[in-house]
C-alpha cells in the first residue's frame, strides 16, 4: 500500500463505523510495505469484524493469491461477553463488497467465537493477524494462541487496546500470554491503539527498517509523533510517541484526524488551529 492507496482508504471509509484511527492505518501500512519489499507473502485474519473497517483495510492490503479470514459472533451478541463493539454480518459484508476490493473467494468468513477457531480456519500461513476480538484477559490469552498457530514465519500479529485504561482485560492477557508462552512472541512495534508482535527470529527483518527514517518517514507525520525506542519486555520497542497527550489537547487530535485534502478538512482544520 502506498500513502495514496491509504489516504485513499481514510476518505472512503469514514462513514464505515468502528475504532482505526489514522495512525493505525499509517503503522498497519509501514508493515505491509516491509512485508511487500521483503517479499513475505501469507494470509490475513483478523478476529473481531464490527462493521469492517479494519478488515477492508486488510482487503486492501491483500495481495492477489492472498485469503482475507475474519471472525466474529456477528448476530450471537450474547457470546461477546464484553460487549466490546457489535459485530454484524450484513453490515460487514454490505461494506466489504463496497470498499473492500477482495474478491468473494478470496474472503472467509467465520461466524463463531473466536476460541472455536482451528488452524484449518485461520491456516498456519498468515503475514499478518490482527486481534481485536473480545477483550477480556481469557479471549486475548486464547487469541494470541490462535494468533501464534496461524502465523507464518515471518507474520506480524497486531493487537488492539493493549494500553488501553478502558479496556485493561488486554494487557492482563497479553502479559499473561509473555509469561506462559515466553519467547514466542516478541513485541516489534508500538503505536496508535496497537502493538505489534512477531516471532523472535523475523524480529530482525523488521527492526533493520526501524534505522532507516526513508523507509518509515513517510507514515510517521512527525508534527505529531516521535519515532523512538521504548524499553518494554526487555527489548527496545519502536514506538510512534505522540508529541502531546491528545486528550489534553483536543483540537490539535482533531485536526490531526482530519486526514484528507478536499476542501471540507481544509477548511474545518483551518477552523481548529
Ligand atoms: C472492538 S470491535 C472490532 C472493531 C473492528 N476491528 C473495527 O474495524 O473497528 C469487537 C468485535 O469483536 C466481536 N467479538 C467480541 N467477542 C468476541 C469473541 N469472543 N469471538 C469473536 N468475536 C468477538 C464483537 O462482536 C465486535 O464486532
Amino acid at each position: 500500500m502506498d500513502k495514496a492507496n491509504v489516504a485513499d482508504y481514510l476518505q472512503s471509509t469514514r462513514d464505515v463505523e468502528g475504532w482505526f484511527f489514522p495512525i493505525d492505518a499509517y503503522l498497519f501500512a509501514l508493515i505491509d510495505t516491509i512485508q511487500k519489499d521483503e517479499g513475505i507473502s501469507g494470509n490475513l485474519f483478523e478476529i473481531g469484524v464490527h462493521h469492517g473497517k479494519t478488515a477492508i483495510f486488510l482487503g486492501r492490503a491483500a495481495a492477489a493469491g492472498e485469503t482475507v479470514g475474519v471472525c466474529d459472533v456477528f448476530g450471537q451478541q450474547d457470546l461477546n461477553v464484553d460487549r466490546s463493539g457489535e459485530g454484524s454480518l450484513d453490515l460487514f459484508t454490505s461494506n466489504m463488497r463496497k470498499h473492500g476490493g477482495v474478491p468473494g473467494n478470496r474472503l472467509q468468513i467465520f461466524s463463531r467465537r473466536s476460541d472455536r477457531l482451528t488452524t484449518a480456519d485461520t491456516t498456519t500461513a498468515c503475514r499478518f493477524f490482527h486481534i481485536d476480538g473480545g477483550h477480556l484477559r481469557a479471549d486475548v490469552l486464547s487469541d494470541l494462541e490462535t494468533a501464534v498457530a496461524a502465523l507464518g514465519a515471518d507474520g506480524v500479529v497486531a493487537l488492539d487496546d493493549p494500553f488501553n485504561p478502558n479496556w485493561p482485560g488486554v494487557s492482563e492477557g497479553l502479559y499473561e500470554f509473555m509469561r506462559v508462552r515466553p519467547g514466542a512472541l516478541v513485541p516489534i512495534l508500538i503505536g496508535g491503539n496497537k502493538v505489534f508482535l512477531t516471532r523472535a527470529a523475523a524480529a530482525g527483518t523488521y527492526e533493520k527498517y526501524w534505522r532507516r527514517p526513508e523507509a518509515w518517514g513517510q507514515w510517521i507525520d512527525s508534527a505529531a509523533y516521535r519515532f523512538e525506542a521504548r524499553e518494554w519486555m526487555g527489548r527496545q520497542v519502536q514506538t510512534a510517541i505522540r508529541r502531546a497527550w491528545v486528550d489534553l489537547d483536543p483540537l490539535a487530535a482533531a485536526r490531526d484526524h482530519l486526514t484528507s485534502s478536499g476542501w471540507k478538512s481544509r477548511f474545518l482544520r483551518r477552523l481548529l488551529s
